[in-house]
């Protein structure tokens, strides 16, 4: 016969099957797990930051950096040759100055044989097909450490570090850079270097803008890299960049940035930030890159070190992170450490 209505309830509001579904199926097998991974990482993904000195088969050990090196550009040439080995697309060159070219001003930013460009020049004739960025901003050329020039209230003075900084990146665009990546923060300073680009005739210089770059004490070791840390003592940059507790003010910076002319934008640092490169990735989708930056590295390495934790492992899992929160890619100085494992 037909059930009665308390069954026909009764049935409606029996419980599920336990349990009502099993994800566990897909990750019983690596053949599942790779079929139905969202994310990869791949060696083109990597950007490397390399620290060059001034001179010849000059080596240095950077302290607070295990596996990073200064090196003069003799020994940096066999670097960017494994990087076009590894499939690393490009390379990111920041500059050791000399104490005694140290400058209020950073002039020497601007000087078209310094070693910035000298090292362009050499590694595009060398590697044509490596991608070369450079730095602009003027913290390892200035006395004071400070990205910018000072006025005698110690406040970096906007326009007329600007205007310097456009002539450090028609210099650097000079020699034949493939990628100048502003890092200082200053307010228009990207529309006012693509112009001067434009005007120059340099329409295949790429900008990628540190568009949201945080006054971040993840900083320290590189700081101690390009020896700007005794120069900027106790001063710190919270006066051009980001407050660590800002996202919104994250999207207007890189709106400004898009719409003054950068081709690729950035989030500085990295791990602590990924709420950030998903947030611009979402609301601009336009290339997005982030920076693990020294202190990152530092904290890895340092546990690795200690044996506290498995140093390959996590290289790769911090990795495949900025992966998943959206990044294109990522400057790392693991670059070379993972692309090696990637390739088996
Ligand atoms: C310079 C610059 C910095 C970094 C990249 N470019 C330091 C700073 O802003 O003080 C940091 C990179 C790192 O920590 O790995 N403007």
């Amino acid at each position: 016969g037909h059930p009665s209505a308390f069954a026909t309830i009764a049935a409606m509001h029996s419980p599920a099957p336990f349990p009502a579904a099993r994800p566990r199926r897909l990750r019983r097998d690596a053949f599942t797990r790779e079929l139905v991974r969202e994310h990869r990482l791949h060696p083109s993904d990597l950007i490397y930051p390399v620290f060059v000195l001034d001179g010849s088969e000059r080596r240095e050990a950077v302290a607070s950096m295990p596996g990073v090196e200064r090196l003069s550009l003799d020994l940096l040439l066999p670097v960017a040759e494994d990087c076009v080995k590894l499939g690393i697309p490009a390379m990111a060159l920041f500059p050791v100055i000399d104490p005694a070219l140290k400058t209020p001003d950073g002039q020497e930013a601007t000087n078209p044989d310094g070693l910035v460009p000298r090292v362009v020049r050499a590694l595009k004739q060398r590697f044509p097909e490596l991608g070369v960025m450079t730095d602009v901003a003027l913290d390892p050329y200035t006395s004071h450490g400070q990205d910018g020039v000072l006025d005698e209230a110690n406040y970096i003075i906007n326009d007329e570090t600007v205007a310097i900084l456009v002539r450090q990146a028609l210099t650097q665009a000079a020699a034949g850079v493939d990628i100048v990546a502003p890092s200082d923060m200053m307010d228009g300073r990207i529309g006012a270097i693509r112009q001067a680009l434009e005007a120059d005739g340099r329409i295949h210089t790429r900008v990628m803008a540190y568009s949201a770059k945080y006054a971040s004490a993840f900083y320290g070791p590189f700081r101690d890299a390009v020896g700007s840390a005794a120069n900027l003592g106790k001063a710190d940059k919270k006066g051009y960049q980001m407050d660590p507790g800002n996202t919104d003010e994250a999207l207007r910076e890189v709106a400004m940035d898009i719409a003054e002319g950068a081709d690729m934008v950035m989030v500085k640092p990295g791990m602590p930030y990924l709420d950030i490169v998903r947030r611009v990735k979402d609301e601009f989708a336009m290339p997005t890159f982030a920076y693990q930056v020294s202190g990152e590295y530092a904290m890895l390495k340092a546990a690795a070190q200690n044996g506290w934790l498995d140093h390959d492992a996590v290289m790769m899992e911090s990795l495949l992170a900025f992966k998943r929160a959206g990044a294109d890619g990522v400057l790392t100085y693991f670059a070379r450490d993972a692309a090696r494992l990637l390739r088996g």
